[in-house]
């Protein structure tokens, strides 16, 4: 399995990384958002399968815990490993950098996230009630942490 490539983002990638959000999920974030996130200093990064831009994450370090804002597989890559391929090297990248935990937050309906989480070694740790706008009302956010 060849590794992917992570390059950060600049400034000019923020419209392309709100354009691949908002074709692969449900509950994009806005280009706004992106910039936000980037100019409060979070890492941004895009990732490469060969020339492929496949995918993105966003990490918030604090101190020893990586918080995991956001991670998105473009719709036509996704259900092929890619976002299992991208979250190991993402656990290995923070690592490196000094984070002992990798917290996340995920619908309480994003069955799909949630089945690769617990199944890269992460476990609830917690619950935000009613935390999340949904198509009906609203949905609860379930936090999830791994050790790194
Ligand atoms: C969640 C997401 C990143 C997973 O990436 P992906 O490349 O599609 O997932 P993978 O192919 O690597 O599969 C990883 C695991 O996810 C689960 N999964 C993937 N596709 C699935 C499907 N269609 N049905 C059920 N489970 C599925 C499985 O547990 C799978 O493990 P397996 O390969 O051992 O069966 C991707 O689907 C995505 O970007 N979704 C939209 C954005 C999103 O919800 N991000 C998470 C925000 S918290």
């Amino acid at each position: 399995m060849t590794e992917l490539t992570l390059r950060i983002a600049a400034a000019t990638d923020l419209s392309l990384m709100a354009a691949l959000e908002a074709r692969s999920t449900a509950h994009p974030w806005s280009e706004g958002q992106y910039r936000g996130s980037f100019e409060s200093g979070h890492q941004l990064l895009i990732a490469q399968n060969g020339a492929d831009i496949v995918g993105l994450a966003v990490i918030m370090l604090v101190l020893d815990e990586a918080h995991l804002l956001n991670i998105v597989i473009d719709q036509d890559w996704q259900g092929q490993g890619l976002g299992r391929r991208l979250l190991g090297q993402l656990m290995q990248r923070e690592r490196q950098q000094g984070a002992l935990r990798m917290f996340l937050e995920v619908r309480e309906s994003n069955t799909i996230a949630r089945a690769l989480y617990e199944s890269i070694g992460f476990s609830e740790c917690g619950i935000r009630k009613h935390y999340y706008r949904a198509e009906q009302g609203r949905e609860h956010a379930i936090l999830m942490e791994a050790s790194l």
